[in-house]
């Protein structure tokens, strides 16, 4: 974890940054070797997010299928004024997995008091050259990047003792299972105390005939987004997936709640990390990532369980998405 800001000295800050590095691609080789061990190979998906993998999220937000993106910002540009009033005055905007930070931009275009603005992501690159953007577009906001992994504890700059309003848009919160879920909005809960909230974009449950082509589309765009994963493994550590052998599949599992993307082995097929052998049946499959999907009141009974009291849900006339303003008791 590291703030733009670490020291004014930048032999100092360039050391800084290689140490959080060097954890990092350890974290990141350690996930890659227990998760393709396991029986139902897994690979856990905050890894999709290198340099090339941010840019492919976005072009996926531009898909026709993926509704989920414009849905969410057409609720926010609807509801502003109203999500403003429920807001405190004069609060530091805290945005978990800001990516490239477009939906921020309603955000401070129309909410004139906010005091800060704190993008937080795994993705460094990403994550500043966003942070510079807003800060040409918006030079009298502060605007203090945080680059961490927000599953682990990472420091939140306090800034005047101001209220905290956690971000959390793009319906992220979906990548968790229960358990997960709970644990991170608990740790959210405790950053907005006291007088802090938290506004969060959750998908809503709907017809598998809209879910599964969302996270499947046509221009084959989540399917590179996908493979890029094996690509940033061989890259990385030295891997030799051959990312022609496996397919990008997405299938609802109703069961679960949750969409599932998985990388289909089409072969049979051995494929090296960093000097250990991983063998695929042909069908086999890695499970990259779940988006769950709630109802409105399943979405309520687990922020209730993490410390959150749900204020006011804004929805979309087909009910496919919900941003919620959630008060931490
Ligand atoms: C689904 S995208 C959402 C991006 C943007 N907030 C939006 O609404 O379109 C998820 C974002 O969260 C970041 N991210 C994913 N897992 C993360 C983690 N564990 N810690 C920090 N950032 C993470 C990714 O780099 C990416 O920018």
């Amino acid at each position: 974890m590291s703030t733009v800001r670490t020291s004014a000295d930048p032999t100092r800050r360039r050391a800084a940054t290689t140490v959080r590095r060097d954890k990092a691609a350890g974290e990141f080789l350690a996930d890659v070797l227990e998760g393709l061990s396991k029986p139902q190979k897994t690979l856990p998906c905050k890894y999709f997010y290198d340099a090339r993998g941010s840019e492919l999220f976005d072009e996926i937000c531009e898909q026709p299928e993926y509704y989920p993106t414009r849905t969410e910002t057409a609720i926010l540009d609807e509801h502003l004024d109203a999500i403003g009033e429920t807001m405190p005055p004069g609060a530091v905007l805290v945005e978990y997995g800001s990516g490239s930070s477009t939906k921020t931009r309603l955000l401070l275009d129309r909410l004139e008091d906010l005091a800060a603005y704190v993008p937080v992501d795994i993705c460094d690159s990403h994550l500043l050259r966003s942070a510079w953007q807003l800060k040409a577009a918006y030079p009298r906001l502060t605007v203090r990047p945080v680059c961490a992994d927000f599953t682990k504890p990472f420091r939140v700059p306090r800034l005047d003792g101001r209220p905290r309003v956690l971000f959390f848009p793009g319906s992220t919160i979906g990548n968790f299972g229960p358990a997960d879920a709970i644990a991170l909005l608990t740790g959210m809960a405790e950053i907005a105390r006291p007088g802090g909230g938290l506004l969060i974009g959750v998908d809503l449950l709907k017809s598998p005939h809209v879910l599964e082509p969302a996270y499947d589309d046509a221009a084959g765009v989540t399917a590179a987004f996908n493979l890029n994963l094996l690509e940033r493994i061989n890259r990385e550590f030295d891997g030799s997936f051959d990312l022609d052998a496996f397919e990008h599949r997405a299938i609802f599992n109703a069961d679960d709640s949750r969409v599932e993307m998985h990388l289909v082995s089409q072969t049979e097929q051995v494929a090296e990390v960093d000097g250990t052998q991983f063998r695929f049946a042909t069908g086999e499959t890695i499970h990259t990532e779940n988006s769950y999907k709630y109802s409105r009141e399943a979405f309520a009974g687990l922020a209730n369980r993490a410390g959150w009291r749900v204020e006011t849900v804004w929805t979309d006339p087909l009910d496919y998405f919900g941003v919620h303003y959630l008060v931490a008791e």
